[in-house]
Order: structure tokens, then C-alpha cells, then sequence
């Protein structure tokens, strides 16, 4: 197969773990002879200070043009602090977001045996969770009318009939391939928004009787996540529930550096870890490449190509095992592998399976 990957590293610790999930897919397109090209792009705040826009023309060409978007990180403690910056990096996401039409982002929360005891959840309530989350990703209060004035501020939670369709339609898809149960999360008890989630999830229930859906409030969720996470077996919910309860599911895998996700929609694919930029370990070969190469198998079973996305995981399972990983997973003892090491180790692993 010929792919054509945009490789979008962003800011912080991103350039160090695009790297490695550059080489892992190379190495696995040499393994199965697929033609694998790249194109680099600009974004977040290293757009900004080239261009003054995070996510520029050039680079939504790039994307356009791609088969595929890997994407790392955005953001930049320089402009967290500064309530008046008229452009921050986040902004280039939101826009890749909403330009691209990724309505849908798909975050599975697994855990990894030998890393349980690095959840401060007792081990005996995650062991076995897997789920995923499917948040919707270009409405509600993103990308809601807004104002902002030093008196009064608001964001508005709007969505629309079609706009909740097709991300229950993405739900249903991925419950069907799963254990057949759906959970709609909202807050139907107070908003509007939801109760119209609610009403729309209800009817189209019947058209999927092979799937059990049930609904449960936002607040209730949040709690069963950590009480019972091996309840959830797809959710789905509007884009700021979804933000929020997808960084407590990384709290169930022990770490946020071990998480992928893929964002879908109209046209092309993204696929980023769902960790953020962390620039105090900016080139400090610290960070855990393993949510960037795990987006990588995310990307080739999106294509279908099972096999490559298989052998990534597996990869990725043998260094776990083999005690190769990143500071904050390591054995206490163990020998001490950086960024690279880590991704060098499966890259050589690839190579000789
Ligand atoms: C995420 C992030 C983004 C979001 C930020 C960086 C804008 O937290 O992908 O979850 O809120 O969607
Ligand atoms: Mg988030």
C-alpha cells in the first residue's frame, strides 16, 4: 500500500516522540513492503512564532493531501499565563479539528498487566478494564457562539439532530465490533443539549437491538469510571464530558503517556496521543514515546492492515516486559532508557520479528 503521512510534532516533548513513531512506521512499512512518504508540517506554538497562525493554510493543505495526520502535541507555558494572548497553540487543534471535520475521537482506555500497580486505583477494580471512549469532537461548547467581555462571558452548548446521529452511528459501529454495550453519558437532568442527546439516542436504539445501551448522567459516570471501570465497554458523549472524562481513563492505565487516540470524520484521519505538549521534559529524552507509536498501529488498523498494527502492539508489550521503558513506568531499580532508547528498542524488535 502507498501511504502518504502529514507529520504534524507540535511543541513541547512532541518532536522527541514523533520521531519515534515515524521510525516505528517506517520500519513496520519496510517489514510489509508498503511506501510509506511523509510531509512535515507547522503547528501549535512553533506555528505561531513562525507564522503567527497554529494550524496555517500550508499545513491544512499538507493534511488535506495526506492519507493521514500524525500528530504529537500543542501547547506552550508562555502563553497559559497570559489570559489576553490573542492566539494560542490550542487553537491550531481546533482548528486541524473543525477543518478536517473530525467529529469523532476514539480514546481506548486498556490496562497493561504489568503496569496495574502504577494506577493509584487498587489493582483488583482495573484489572481487565477496556473501554473506549468515542467523544464528540467539532460541536457543543468548543465551538458553541461565545462572548467575552471583563463583566460577563459565556460559551454556548449547541448541537444539532444530525450532528448527535453520526457520532451515535460511530458508537454503535464500535460497540458491535465490541461487547454490544453502549453508554450515552449526559447531563439530561439540566441541560437542554443533553436531554436532545438522550432523545435522539432513544430512537435510534431500536434500529441496533443487537447492542444494550444505556444511559448514564455525567457526574455518575465520572464516579462508575473509577468505582467499576470494567462496566464501560463503549461511551459516548459530547466534546467537553469527553475531555474531561478521557484524562480520568488515563488515570485507570497508570499512565497518560501510554494512551493513543484517532480522530475521524469527514476527511482525513488523525492520530495523536492523548497526552499534551509537557514542556518541562521538552528534550530531556524522558517522555514515553509508547501513546505516539501506539497511535501509529492505531493509524494502520484504521487502513485495515491488522497485521502491522498487531506486531506495534506486540512490540510494544515486549518492552514492557523487558523492563525497557520510560522513567515514570520503570521497574524501582531498573536500568534507565530514555525516549529513544525505548522507541530504538521497538523499532529493532519490528525488524526482527
Ligand atoms: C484534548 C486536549 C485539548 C482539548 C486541548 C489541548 C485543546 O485537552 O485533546 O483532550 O481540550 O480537546
Ligand atoms: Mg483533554
Amino acid at each position: 500500500m502507498n501511504l502518504k503521512i502529514a507529520v504534524l510534532p507540535g511543541d513541547g516533548i512532541g518532536p522527541e516522540i514523533s520521531r519515534q513513531g515515524v521510525d516505528v512506521m517506517s520500519a513496520v512499512c519496510d517489514k510489509f513492503g508498503h511506501h510509506v512518504e511523509y510531509s512535515y508540517a507547522a503547528c501549535g506554538a512553533a506555528a505561531i512564532d513562525a507564522v503567527g497562525d497554529p494550524f496555517p493554510e500550508e499545513t491544512f493543505r499538507i493534511c488535506l493531501d495526506a492519507d493521514a495526520v500524525l500528530f504529537s502535541a500543542v501547547g506552550d507555558p508562555k502563553f497559559d499565563n497570559d489570559p489576553n494572548a490573542k492566539v494560542r497553540p490550542e487553537q491550531g487543534l481546533l482548528a486541524m479539528r473543525k477543518k478536517l471535520g473530525l467529529y469523532a475521537n476514539i480514546r481506548p482506555v486498556e490496562t497493561f498487566p504489568c503496569l496495574i500497580h502504577k494506577s493509584p486505583l487498587k489493582a483488583e477494580l482495573v484489572d481487565g478494564a477496556d473501554f473506549v471512549c468515542i467523544r464528540e469532537l467539532t460541536g457543543g461548547m468548543y465551538f458553541g457562539e461565545k462572548f467575552e467581555s471583563d463583566e460577563r462571558a459565556y460559551d454556548t452548548n449547541a448541537y444539532t439532530r444530525p450532528e448527535i446521529e453520526r457520532i451515535l452511528r460511530t458508537a454503535y459501529s464500535y460497540a458491535r465490533r465490541r461487547r454490544k454495550h453502549l453508554t450515552v453519558v449526559d447531563k439530561a437532568n439540566v441541560l437542554a443539549s443533553s436531554r436532545l442527546w438522550r432523545k435522539v439516542a432513544q430512537q435510534m436504539a431500536s434500529e441496533y437491538p443487537d447492542v444494550t445501551t444505556d444511559f448514564m448522567y455525567v457526574d455518575n459516570a465520572a464516579m462508575r469510571m473509577i468505582q467499576e471501570p470494567r462496566f464501560f465497554d463503549v461511551m459516548v458523549t459530547e466534546n467537553t464530558f469527553g475531555d474531561i472524562l478521557t484524562d480520568e481513563g488515563s488515570v485507570i492505565s497508570g499512565s497518560m503517556g501510554l494512551l493513543p487516540s484517532a480522530s475521524t470524520g469527514e476527511s482525513t484521519p488523525v492520530f495523536e496521543p492523548i497526552h499534551g505538549s509537557w514542556p518541562q521534559a521538552k528534550g530531556l529524552n524522558i517522555a514515553n514515546p509508547l501513546a505516539q507509536i501506539l497511535s501509529v498501529a492505531m493509524l494502520f488498523e484504521y487502513f485495515d492492515l491488522k497485521e502491522e498494527g498487531a506486531l506495534i502492539r506486540r512490540a510494544v508489550n515486549a518492552s514492557l516486559d523487558s523492563e525497557v521503558r520510560t522513567p515514570e513506568i520503570q521497574v524501582p531499580g531498573g536500568a534507565h532508557y530514555g525516549t529513544r532508547e525505548v522507541g530504538a528498542w521497538i523499532v529493532n524488535y519490528i525488524r526482527n520479528a
